[in-house]
Parts: structure tokens; C-alpha cells; sequence
């Protein structure tokens, strides 16, 4: 009971951020993995009107995406069993049928979690090699679901044009703003599709003054303003897009180091980091940060790395700070105390936080935008405990990373043979 309640506090330790997606390593002690490769064997069997059912033989590759949704996206291999689909059995309950006449098959899926322990497929294609015979594919798409797509996915281009179009239309910036990367997207298929992407973008040196549009020539300037933009968009059948809603904060440039004129009004101002002005705002901007995210522990400021004042109808901040998981839980605590001492072994994200306060009207707007800085150690597991033996864990290839989970089997029957060898390799991971 209590290795379970570990596993559980793990797999929530997890950050779960609330803007921007990131995507992480996953390992093969990760419990998680091993309950979204089975939602999607279980998809794959429940396809198949006859014949035998296929086993998880190992996890060659993962990846998990962190947003305002999760997903897990990995390849496996599967084995053909010694039980049938009409069996009524579930794969784990069968045995690998003999290997001259065994079918056997790699599968690409990705998964989407839901809740704290609830999977579901999203797409999934597998290739089966039959005991003696030609490749068949089999394709599963969740019409319907919503999951990631690539970032340059060309389905995106009118997407990301028509939302530059749309910042630049809409906000008053002396210049253009032209994108800079996008980090993630997503597409639902729904008569047409629903978008949904993240992207950052970059201030040129074209003024709307001089410019009546964004065009080539305006080159993004390094220290010029920056944002951060999470947009939805319904594009119809007729691939016009037909409804569009832009969330977008704003971040002032690095040219701020410079002096700034001293008797500008309304011009962002360096404040000292420790400066007593921040006290308020950092509180709202760390309240803002813990009711946002649905991480089980608070965070706390660490170290403020810089702070600007504006004065725009009321006072502006614009703070950069470090914030660091406390050892105080959500559930035992109402709110972050003084007391809440930083985790040994925690969480740490890098925060830009936007307050706009107009103390006369009691308004207070803040925007908060964290980054994981360091993704936390995982506790290491006993021995045995995983479902999975990692055989060799390889180089990590772009954001893919190479795994070597192997099916360790039942603990008796044809999982015998890995019990002698399973209890020295528990966790042998790259690095
Ligand atoms: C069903 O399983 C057999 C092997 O038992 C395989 O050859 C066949 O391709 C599978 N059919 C489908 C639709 O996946
Ligand atoms: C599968 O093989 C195992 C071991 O050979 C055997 O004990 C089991 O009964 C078989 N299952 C079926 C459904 O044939
Ligand atoms: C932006 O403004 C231009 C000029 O008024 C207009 O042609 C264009 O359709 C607008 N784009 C968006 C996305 O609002
Ligand atoms: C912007 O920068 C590019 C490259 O340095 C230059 O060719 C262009 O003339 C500049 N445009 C303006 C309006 O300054």
C-alpha cells in the first residue's frame, strides 16, 4: 500500500503547467507509460475480429507532452499470444505463442491522458508481420480527438498567418511583430478542424508608422519586444477560417538595460529586484501562478531576476522571477504560508509575470508565464516494481527519446524468465 501511495505523489510531481507545452523524457519506471501502451494494445486487440490476441513485448520510444492537456506519444513492439480475441481474456493473462509461427508487429501511438489515471487513444497505426507472409498495416485515428500535431505541420501556415495579421491588427505596438518559433500545436477533425498553437513572437524594425503591413524586410530585432501567443482556430471544410480567439502576453525587450530617458511618464522602469514596491505584486503574481497550475504542491518565489514599473492608466509590472516547489501540499494547506519551506528536491520554474494594478478601483490583472527549469530526480523504484525491465536505455534522438522498456511478463508462468536477471537491472538509465 505504501509503494502505491509513492507512485502515486511521483506521477503527480510531474509539472502540469498551464500555458506553453513541454515536452519531457519519459523512463520505463514511469507508470504512466505502461498504462497508456496498455489502453492502446487493448484498442488494437479489441480492432481484431479473430485470431489471437497481441502482447507487449517492449517500448522502443516516448515522449510526454505537457500542456493544457497531456499526451504520450510512443512506439512498441507487440508479440502475437496463445489466446484469442473471443478469449475474454486480457493480453497480460496470455502467453507469447511459439516464435516460428508467432506474428509480430510495432505500433505508433499516442495517447491521451486524462485526469489523474484515465487514457485514452488518440491515433495509433501498427504494422504486423504475420509468422510467414507480407507486412499488413493497421490504422486507428480518434475522429474526434483532439492531439498534437507537428509544429510544422503545413495545415498550420494560414493558422499562424492569419494570427500575426491578427496581433499586428490588433494591438497598439508603435511597430510589427513577426513569429518567431512555434513550440506546440494541436488539431482536433470536426467537419473542418479545430487548432490550437503556441508560438512566440519577436518585435521588427518595421514601424506601423512607416509600414502599412508586415512584409519580408521587417527583420525581427534580438532585443526588441517579445510574446508568447496561445491561439484557437476553427477552420471550416472550405479551409477558411471561421473562428479565431488570440491570447497573447507581452514581454519588454532587453533593450531595457539601456538607460531609459529619466523624465519619460510613461516608460517601463527598472525597480532594484528587492525593492518593497514588488511585494505586491509578487504576491499576486505567485497567487496567480498556484491557482493556475494543478501541481499538488505550492510554489514560492526564490529569486526575482528583474522587475520594471510602468505607469499606464494605474502601474504595470513586468517581473522575472525564479519560483520553487514548497514541501506544502494543496490539500493539507489553503494557501502558501511563510512557512512553506522549498522542496530539497523540487520543481524550480522560470516565471514572467505581467501585474496590472489599479489599487483605486481594487483591480489587479496578472499574467503569469513559467518555464520548467530542471525536471525533477524521479525517486528511484524497488526492484521489481515496474512492469517494465530496461534493458539498455539509448541517446536521446531530437525530443524522441529511445527506450528499451521490455514486458517483463507475469510473475510466474512464462515470467519466469525474468526473474533471475530482473532484480540487478531495476533502473539503469542513460545519464
Ligand atoms: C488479426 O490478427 C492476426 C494475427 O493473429 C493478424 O494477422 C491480422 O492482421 C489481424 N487483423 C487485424 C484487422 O488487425
Ligand atoms: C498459453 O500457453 C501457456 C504456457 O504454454 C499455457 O499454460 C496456457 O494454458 C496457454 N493459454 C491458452 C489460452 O491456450
Ligand atoms: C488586418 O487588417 C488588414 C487591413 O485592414 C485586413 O486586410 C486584414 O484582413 C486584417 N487581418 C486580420 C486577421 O484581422
Ligand atoms: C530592417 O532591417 C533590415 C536588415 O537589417 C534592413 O534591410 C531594413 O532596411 C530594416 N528596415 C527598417 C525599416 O529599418
Amino acid at each position: 500500500m505504501k509503494l502505491i501511495t509513492i507512485l502515486f505523489l511521483c506521477s503527480r510531481l510531474l509539472p502540469s503547467l498551464t500555458q506553453g507545452e513541454v515536452s519531457q523524457e519519459i523512463d520505463c519506471n514511469d507508470e504512466d507509460v505502461f498504462l497508456a501502451v496498455d489502453v492502446a494494445l487493448k484498442k488494437y486487440n479489441a480492432g481484431n475480429q479473430s485470431g489471437n490476441q497481441f502482447m507487449l513485448y517492449r517500448v522502443t520510444e516516448g515522449t510526454k507532452m505537457v500542456g493544457s492537456e497531456t499526451f504520450y506519444s510512443f512506439k512498441y513492439q507487440i508479440k502475437e499470444g496463445n489466446c484469442s480475441v473471443q478469449s475474454g481474456l486480457t493480453w497480460q493473462d496470455c502467453d507469447f505463442r511459439d516464435a516460428e509461427e508467432a506474428a509480430t508487429g510495432e505500433c505508433t501511438a499516442t495517447v491521451r491522458k486524462r485526469g489523474t489515471k484515465k487514457f485514452s487513444l488518440a491515433t495509433q497505426t501498427c504494422k504486423i508481420t504475420p509468422g510467414n507472409g507480407p507486412i499488413v498495416t493497421a490504422e486507428y485515428t480518434c475522429l474526434g480527438c483532439v492531439h498534437p500535431i507537428s509544429t510544422d505541420n503545413p495545415e498550420l501556415q494560414p493558422v499562424l498567418k492569419h494570427a500575426i495579421e491578427h496581433f499586428n491588427n490588433n494591438t497598439e505596438h508603435s511597430h510589427f511583430f513577426a513569429l518567431e518559433e512555434v513550440k506546440a500545436a494541436q488539431r482536433q477533425v470536426v467537419a473542418g478542424a479545430n487548432f490550437e498553437v503556441t508560438y512566440s513572437i519577436v518585435q521588427t524594425n518595421c514601424s506601423k508608422k512607416d509600414f502599412l503591413l508586415l512584409t519580408p524586410e521587417c527583420k525581427s530585432l534580438p532585443n526588441g519586444d517579445a510574446g508568447e501567443c496561445r491561439d484557437s482556430a476553427f477552420v471550416d471544410i472550405k479551409q477558411k477560417i471561421v473562428q479565431f480567439s488570440q491570447n497573447c502576453d507581452l514581454y519588454p525587450g532587453e533593450d531595457l538595460e539601456q538607460p531609459l530617458p529619466e523624465d519619460c511618464l510613461g516608460c517601463p522602469k527598472k525597480i532594484p529586484v528587492d525593492s518593497p514596491e514588488l511585494t505586491e505584486p509578487l504576491g499576486h503574481a505567485i497567487t496567480k501562478l498556484n491557482t493556475d497550475n494543478s501541481h499538488s504542491f505550492y510554489f514560492k518565489i526564490d529569486t526575482v531576476k528583474k522587475a520594471t514599473s510602468q505607469v499606464v492608466g494605474g502601474m504595470k509590472y513586468f517581473i522575472e522571477f525564479i519560483a520553487r516547489e514548497t514541501e506544502c501540499s494543496k490539500e493539507s494547506n489553503t494557501e502558501l504560508t511563510a512557512n512553506c519551506e522549498v522542496k530539497p528536491i523540487g520543481q524550480s520554474l522560470n516565471c514572467k509575470a505581467n501585474v496590472y494594478m489599479r489599487p483605486w478601483e481594487n483591480k489587479v490583472q496578472p499574467t503569469v508565464n513559467c518555464r520548467a527549469l530542471e525536471t525533477i530526480t524521479m525517486l528511484r523504484r524497488p526492484p521489481g516494481f515496474s512492469p517494465f525491465r530496461s534493458v539498455h536505455a539509448q541517446e536521446t534522438k531530437g525530443t524522441t527519446r529511445r527506450l528499451n522498456c521490455e514486458y517483463k511478463g507475469r510473475p510466474s508462468g512464462a515470467g519466469a524468465e525474468s526473474a533471475p536477471g530482473s532484480k540487478a537491472e531495476s533502473s539503469h538509465l542513460a545519464q
